[in-house]
């Protein structure tokens, strides 16, 4: 293309308001909020960049297959019409429907899960992990070294460690009922996983005699980053690398609320017939007979337009490069980015950025303050606050901190982008002036979504 600018492939249909604050009703706001982020109302943040979950725009064909939704109890259209838009790009046998991915998580585990399991994956999700260790499995995490190294340029930072994969199943092979494979890696970075890995990984689960499960959250931008990066890959189409990948695996977890472009939604997909009915049974007890799931017909219908617009190379095009626009821009101003730049977000290294704040000071969380107080810039600690406390009580700093900038998918415009941008450079410029903060409240568990805050 000629042209420098990324525009957004679509325009706006229907708009909602932002409200604009004061830096003052910003400061008062956080203080109220003790300090985190999480307690603020979304009506006093500007720009949202808490998860790009659920948050994204709907198109106008996904709020007219709305209208299109059938809410009959069993055998609804809305589930054939959903079904098939999922085995289009993943044709597995069986496809169960779920309120979001965690369930269908919690489906699968607590079926194949239990003391003395073990579940390797490049990197577990936090609910993925939670979903294995409640039911007394082992989650284990065996991204190759460079997804460990915020600052290596390696183009598949995604990747499983194979060897350690082969280790693992030699040793305890026994105790392993599948191998996942998440992508992109969400809690590595956003960063993908090759198709040459995913092959790979395919081969030891083969050798090994293990079914391969992808925790496909983010599956179109992980193809669209293999068409981008892996040799051989550049002229095809991105629908074509995502069925290699799915006839790859045996099964899949899903968030819909990330790239099938939903509000809410997820599924369960797989070809084992006795596994999927033990999973349908549990569907039935905790979320819903199984043409709908956790859903209504409507929100079937939502997604299955959303999975024909997310494969759109100009949308894929757009998606990725707008986030690496921002990263850029960012590292460009001096700011620490993990590199290289995500598919769905932008993680500013605040360990990097303010030296002078000690890890169990939490320099994420300073960060993530400043951003709001700033500018109104709302983004997620991901460090010691989130990682930092241990089961045995004790307190450590965790291996990174960072914040997290995840972008919601067709829903902020170039023009939030650069005022983002602005509003990272001017706390880069006061950086000297931040301070760390102290834990005044926080719960046994996921502390990080309710703690409350002093300033030092
Ligand atoms: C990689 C990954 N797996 C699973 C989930 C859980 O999905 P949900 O939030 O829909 O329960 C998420 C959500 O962020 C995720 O990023």
């Amino acid at each position: 293309m000629p042209f420098r600018t990324i525009i957004e492939p679509f325009r706006i249909h229907s708009v909602e308001p932002l409200h604009m604050t004061t830096k003052a009703q910003r400061e008062a706001a956080i203080a109220e909020a003790g300090y985190n982020v999480f307690s603020l109302r979304a009506r006093d943040v500007l720009i949202d960049l808490l998860t790009d979950s659920g948050t994204g725009a709907m198109s106008r064909d996904q709020w007219a297959a709305i209208q299109h939704g059938d809410e009959s109890y069993a055998g609804s259209p809305s589930y054939v019409i959903f079904r098939d838009a999922v085995q289009n790009l993943f044709p597995f046998t069986h496809v169960i429907p779920t309120h979001q991915g965690r369930a269908a998580e919690k489906i699968l585990f607590t079926v194949v899960g239990g003391a003395g399991v073990v579940i390797p994956n490049n990197t577990h999700f936090d609910t993925t992990r939670a979903n294995i260790e409640y039911t007394g499995a082992e989650a284990i995490d065996l991204v190759i070294d460079e997804g460990r190294d915020a600052q290596s340029e390696h183009p598949f930072k995604g990747n499983m460690n194979i060897e350690a994969l082969r280790d693992l199943l030699r040793t305890r092979g026994s105790h392993v009922p599948l191998v996942m494979m998440t992508i992109t890696n969400n809690s590595g970075g956003g960063q993908p996983v090759s198709l040459q890995n995913l092959r790979d990984v395919r081969a030891v689960c083969d050798e090994f005699g293990k079914p391969l499960f992808l925790d496909a959250c983010r599956f179109a931008e992980n193809a669209w980053f293999i068409r981008e990066r892996e040799p051989g890959q550049h002229d095809r189409d991105v629908v074509d690398i995502i069925r290699d990948i799915a006839a790859l695996a045996d099964g899949m977890t899903m968030s819909a609320k990330k790239d099938p472009m939903g509000n809410i939604g997820g599924w369960l997909a797989l070809n084992d017939d006795a596994l999927a009915e033990s999973c349908r049974n549990l569907l039935i007890l905790g979320e819903g007979f199984p043409t709908y799931g956790g859903l209504a017909g409507r929100d079937l219908e939502a997604l299955a337009q959303g999975l024909t617009e997310v494969v759109q190379h100009d949308y894929l095009r757009y998606r990725i490069q707008s986030t690496a626009y921002l990263g850029e821009a960012l590292h460009r101003a001096g700011i620490p980015v993990v590199r290289p730049i995500g598919g769905h977000a932008v993680y500013i290294d605040a360990r990097a950025m303010l030296p002078h704040i000690p890890p169990l000071q939490y320099p994420g969380q300073s960060l993530a303050v400043a951003l709001y107080e700033t500018g109104g810039v709302r983004g997620c600690e991901i460090g010691t606050v989130m990682f930092g406390r241990h089961t045995d009580g004790t307190e450590h700093p965790a291996a990174m901190d960072l914040v997290r900038l995840a972008i919601p998918r067709r829903t902020y415009t170039q023009s939030h982008i650069d005022y983002v941008i602005e509003v990272c450079e001017e706390v880069g410029r006061t950086r000297d002036n931040l301070s760390g903060y102290r834990i005044t409240t926080e719960p046994a568990q996921l502390r990080h979504f309710t703690a409350t805050f002093e300033r030092l």
